[in-house]
């Protein structure tokens, strides 16, 4: 059996930042509303950049960090629910760009635990043996799918990508997992519907493209969910909340990180927050977190890490890393 060591962390985001000021020239909002109810400030929004475009610069970042060359790269996976392409994925652009030559390339569909589940899918290609180094990554062009016409959801959503290069190593750094799934509430967060409409097909309704949500109904889920998956999670590894040096919780509101953080009764400073700057970038959330730790030297060797998402699926999931 071999371990998983989280090697260099890197991200990548637009250059444009757009206010909550900026929004309320498009829509019926304030700058108080937006950041009293969620924590977001602003976020980052493409002016052309696709998906595929920055997850290519995060998978460059990752190499250049980590000194393993591309040749090296056994793996390649990028959690997003907005490619350029159903087909290629965007984990193949990635291949292709940067000369990763030796390795398979697949994307995941879990919306907002996209990261985390794709760093688990990647731990067990590295456990089995199978896998060397695997790069994995969240990234997100939502200004793609949001209605910049509902004030609702465009002033929740930005764009970015992050990432992570995992390799095999005697330190056994990906500690624990738990991961969950419920389809039945699916319909609470839906979007980039694409219904049949063939030669022989035209439904009536249109397709449900841009992202709908029933905030209250997600805040509530994520509320619940979150800490249980966490007491799982230490349950699991034998460890305590005084245990956990991090958590960086996936960034949808600040709000839902208050109630998490005192139902776990851990101090909200173990939080990492950064949701101000760039809102919910879904799949891209975590890693983007992680890779400003680690530029800012938050980030110290032998740190307990907990990351957790929560989103469209529904889904949830939390794993225990050290660094
Ligand atoms: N600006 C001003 N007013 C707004 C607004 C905006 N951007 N968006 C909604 N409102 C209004 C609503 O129309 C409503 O008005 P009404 O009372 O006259 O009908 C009022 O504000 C309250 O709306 P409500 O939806 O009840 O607000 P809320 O306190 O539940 O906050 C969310 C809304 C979306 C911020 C909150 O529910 C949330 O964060 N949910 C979780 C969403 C999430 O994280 N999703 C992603 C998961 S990955």
């Amino acid at each position: 059996m071999f371990s998983t060591e989280f090697i260099a962390f890197d991200s990548c985001t637009p250059q444009k930042a757009v206010t909550n000021d900026d929004l309320s020239l498009l829509v019926d909002t304030t700058d108080e509303w937006i950041s009293t109810r969620t924590g977001i400030r602003e976020r980052r929004i493409s002016e052309g950049e696709n998906t595929s475009d920055m997850c290519i610069k995060v998978a460059k970042g990752l190499l250049k960090k980590s000194s393993v060359s591309a040749e090296d790269i056994d793996l390649i996976i990028v959690a997003t629910i907005t490619p350029d392409f159903a087909t290629p994925s965007t984990a193949c652009m990635v291949q292709s760009a940067v000369g990763a030559v030796n390795a398979f390339a697949f994307d995941v569909s879990a919306a907002c635990s996209g990261f985390v589940f794709a760093a688990g899918i990647a731990d067990k290609y590295i456990r089995s043996g199978m896998c060397r180094n695997a790069i994995v990554i969240g990234a997100e062009t939502l200004s793609k799918i949001v209605n910049w016409r509902d004030r609702t959801t465009c002033v929740l959503f930005g764009d970015g990508a992050g990432g992570a290069l995992l390799s095999r190593s005697e330190r056994n750094c990906y500690i624990a997992e738990d991961m969950h799934s419920d389809g039945s509430l699916g319909m609470q967060l839906t979007g980039g519907e694409a219904k049949v409409r063939n030669a022989f097909a035209d439904p009536e309704e249109p397709d449900r493209r841009y992202l709908e949500m029933d905030g209250r109904t997600i805040f509530s889920f994520a509320t619940r969910k979150v800490p249980a998956s966490i007491r799982t999670l230490l349950e699991k590894a034998s460890l305590t909340p005084d245990d956990i040096d991090w958590v960086v919780p996936h960034q949808a509101n600040s709000r839902i990180v208050e109630v998490v953080a005192k139902k776990l009764d851990m101090p909200p400073e173990k939080f990492f927050m950064n949701i101000a700057k760039y809102g919910n970038t879904s799949a891209a959330s975590i890693p983007i977190a992680l890779a400003q730790m680690s530029d800012e030297g938050l980030l110290k060797k032998g740190q307990k890490v907990i990351i957790s998402g929560f989103g469209g699926g529904l889904t949830w999931g939390s794993a225990i890393i050290e660094i």
